[in-house]
């Protein structure tokens, strides 16, 4: 088998590499299927194994077009693998017309090579072979070359609330002997927290319950995937099924779930997507052993029966009913909050960042539909699912 395309990168701002011109090949989705690319080059870096669950969760996407799908570009130099990146396929939406997206998946060049522009390089091709490409999740390093490529950027405001003390203190304590009098007079406290926010909190919906899942209703597919945004991701029933069954790194602890929100006759009135993650080391501050759970998309069916807050309210039942540590909620650009975060117990921790690039040829008029505007979310990507 031979890999399709190869080209000799142009450098970014001039430089030159000592060990001769860099290649950027196409991986497809045969190649890629056939592990083709683990065999061509050395990999003393080991970049090219992402593992199993990752492989065939890419594999299993319902995006992927054909066997010519692109799904990874490897930088290679002088027969030596230097860099890396992966393509999720997905879909689209830019008024009525669905198109393919490729997600951008984990970039990572070699520790020896970084600094050199390989990764602005990688990105430069995976932009120049999708017509649309985006990314959701972005670390604060890849940022800065999505920004200087000319991207567009999403920002989602990231809230957290706390729900167990446990992580904090032992990072700052680690096995200390005062950790194990700390922790319940730590959890105390926040108990004693979680209370008093509670009297804020506003009145939780009435009536309603949550229903777990399995898959989006097929009745209801026509209006969770309906014309919410002129540029919107897909949320079909394919799209669900595939979110809900695969991850790319295996945990006992990780979960997805899907709940609707039901009135007594069984009628929907909303649907939120939420997610568990074990993480050895959460957040930069790294808090070990921490079961984050995330709220990763919702919809609510009848605005008039369930707010925005009772909707978060129900998804933090569901997330500490799973002994989560945390959770996270990651609220889009222009989403009116007016404090009541705050009184769910929730508190602004940073921001998560996404960004897209259209072809030209596809006519997207940004400035019509800029980004706060589009209907993408944190579930996009290969976020939900890494
Ligand atoms: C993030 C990562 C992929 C960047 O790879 P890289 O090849 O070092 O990236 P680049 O060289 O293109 O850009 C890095 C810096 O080098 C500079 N640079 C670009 N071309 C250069 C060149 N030819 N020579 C020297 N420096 C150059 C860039 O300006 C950039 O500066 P900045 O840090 O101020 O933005 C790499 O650090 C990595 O693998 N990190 C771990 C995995 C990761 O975080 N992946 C991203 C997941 S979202």
């Amino acid at each position: 088998m031979k890999i399709a395309a190869a080209d000799v990168a142009t450098q970014d701002r001039g430089y030159t590499m000592a060990a001769g011109p860099l290649r950027i090949h196409v991986v497809d989705l045969e190649m890629f299927t056939a592990r083709a690319e683990m065999r061509m080059w050395h990999d003393p870096a080991g970049l090219l194994d992402i593992g199993e669950r990752q492989r065939s969760a890419m594999l299993a996407s319902p995006f992927c077009a054909g066997p010519r799908t692109p799904m990874r570009l490897v930088a290679e130099q002088a027969g030596r693998v230097v860099g890396k990146g992966e393509f999720l396929p997905g879909r689209i939406w830019i008024g009525k017309h669905p198109h393919p997206v490729n997600w951008a998946a984990g970039l990572v060049v070699d520790p020896a090579y970084r600094g050199q522009g390989i990764a602005t390089t990688l990105d430069r091709k995976r932009r120049a072979i999708s017509s649309v490409f985006g990314a959701c999740g972005a670390s604060v390093q890849h940022a800065r070359i999505y920004r200087r490529l000319g991207f567009h950027e999403i920002s989602w405001q990231r809230y957290v609330r706390p729900c167990r003390a446990r992580p904090v203190v032992r990072r700052y304590l680690g096995d200390h002997p005062a950790a194990k009098v700390l922790t319940p007079l730590a959890e105390a406290a926040l108990a004693t927290g979680r209370r008093a926010v509670a009297m804020l909190a506003p009145p939780r919906p009435r009536g309603l319950t949550l229903q777990p899942a399995g898959a989006l209703p097929a009745d209801l597919e026509p209006i969770v995937n309906g014309p919410s945004a002129f540029i919107r991701t897909d949320r079909s029933c394919p799209w669900f099924e595939w979110v809900l069954t695969h991850q790319f790194h295996p945990d006992p602890g990780n979960r997805q779930a899907l709940h609707l929100v039901v009135e007594p006759d069984r009628q929907p009135v909303a649907w939120m997507l939420t997610r568990v993650r074990f993480h050895e080391r959460a957040s930069h501050r790294g808090f070990p052993d921490t079961l984050l759970g995330s709220v990763g998309d919702w919809g609510i069916l009848e605005p008039r029966r369930l707010t925005w807050m009772g909707l978060l309210q129900l998804a933090c039942d569901v997330l500490e009913g799973c002994g989560c540590d945390a959770i996270e909620c990651c609220l889009p650009p222009g989403h009116r909050t007016r404090g009541l975060m705050r009184r769910l117990g929730f508190v602004p921790l940073g921001k998560l960042y996404g960004f897209m690039h259209f072809a030209l040829g596809l006519g997207v008029d940004v400035g019509a539909h800029p980004p706060r505007t589009w209907a993408i979310r944190a579930a996009d990507g290969d976020h939900f699912v890494s």
